[in-house]
């Protein structure tokens, strides 16, 4: 099967196993282990962030942000697109008794400053606390640009508002970008980045933010029982993917925009431009239910976010001839699919 459903699906490298069968490692709980205390420090210092604190996942990082941000009864105000209202079960809500305002995301993942603006609350005792404004980088595959974060941040600070990045693929954004990671999050208050997504890492995420959000943050990383012991293991595999797999990303992105260029061949599929490693496709006609169960049957393995389009995504350990035997996979299966 060649698996295009996400990059998360990747395994870990020879050299994470390697670092991880030597990690050094003690009780996290008491701070104690120099594995997690060294990637913390080297996260802290890659975003220009004062602290950092390893997460198991992408959701707990970014519940442990907002627990940290807000107080119950307070409001986020999130795109409608975004993983943290769309696929985290509204943690916020019901672990945090957060309330959340959700806007359009723009078609480039963007929300726009006009209507973050309106969705701000009054301060009339009717009404939740406008607390936290919380955007994404990559979105959906869609690079936000530092200049578009940094109104966002700009805007926050004259607000009274807090900024949260959910930048699990932060790095696709900055390889998208040739910029450096610290300059997409220096208008942010915090930041969630996934090491298990494109890094390839098996486990783990990080948040980062000032002290004071850091300490916030470990106290809620407890409440939800997300502490962990000598998991220097993981962190092991987590230093290197940051030293051995961000540059390796524009592989990717090259390998989705070949993706994209040979399903725009296909007459049957409307093809969406390409920004990092996602593609996005529809049939002309129509679902795609018939289609994903042809894929699968020639032996792709991809996933449909809704009825109507299928998302690719590439990954370390897709060679150019798998790219070129998917297409030719989704292109069979769209002949097939539009006969029956
Ligand atoms: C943008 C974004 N944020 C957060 C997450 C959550 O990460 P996890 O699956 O590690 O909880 C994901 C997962 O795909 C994601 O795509």
């Amino acid at each position: 099967m060649i698996d295009l459903r996400s990059d998360t699906v990747t395994k870990p490298t020879p050299a994470m196993l390697k670092a991880m069968a030597k990690a050094e490692v003690g009780d996290d709980v008491y701070g104690e282990d120099p594995t997690i205390n060294r990637l913390q420090e080297k996260c802290a210092d890659l975003f220009e962030k004062e602290a950092a604190l390893f997460v198991v996942s992408g959701s707990m990082g970014n519940l442990v942000s907002l627990l940290a941000h807000c107080q119950r009864g307070d409001e986020i105000i999130v795109g409608k697109c975004n993983h943290i209202f769309l696929w985290e079960q509204g943690g916020a809500a019901s672990l945090g008794g957060i309330h959340t305002s959700t806007i359009d995301n723009r078609k480039d993942g963007t929300l726009p400053l006009a209507e973050i603006e309106s969705a701000i609350r009054f301060d009339d005792p009717h009404c939740p606390i406008s607390r936290l404004v919380c955007i994404e980088n990559t979105q959906d595959g869609r690079v936000l640009s530092k200049e578009y974060t940094d109104s966002v941040g700009d805007f926050c600070r004259s607000n009274n508002l807090l900024l949260h990045l959910d930048g699990a693929r932060i790095y696709n954004a900055a390889t998208a970008l040739k910029l450096p990671v610290k300059s997409l999050v220096s208008s942010v208050d915090s930041i969630q980045m996934c090491f298990s997504k494109g890094l390839a890492a098996p486990v783990g995420s990080i948040v980062a933010g000032s002290k004071d959000f850091i300490r916030k943050a470990h106290r809620a990383r407890k409440l939800v029982g997300g502490s962990m012991r000598q998991a220097g293991v993981l962190a092991a595999a987590c230093i290197v993917a940051l030293d051995t797999m961000v540059d390796r990303l524009q592989e990717d992105h090259d390998n989705a925009r070949l993706l994209a260029e040979g399903l725009k061949n296909i007459p049957e599929l409307n093809v969406e431009p390409v920004h990092t490693n996602m593609v996005f496709f529809s049939k002309k006609d129509g679902d795609v239910t018939k289609l994903m169960q042809s894929l699968k049957e020639n032996g792709l393995f991809a996933n449909n976010v809704d009825k109507y389009r299928v998302r690719l995504v590439t990954h370390y350990g897709l060679e150019k001839a798998d790219i070129k035997k998917a297409v030719d996979i989704i292109s069979k299966a769209s002949r097939q699919a539009a006969k029956v």
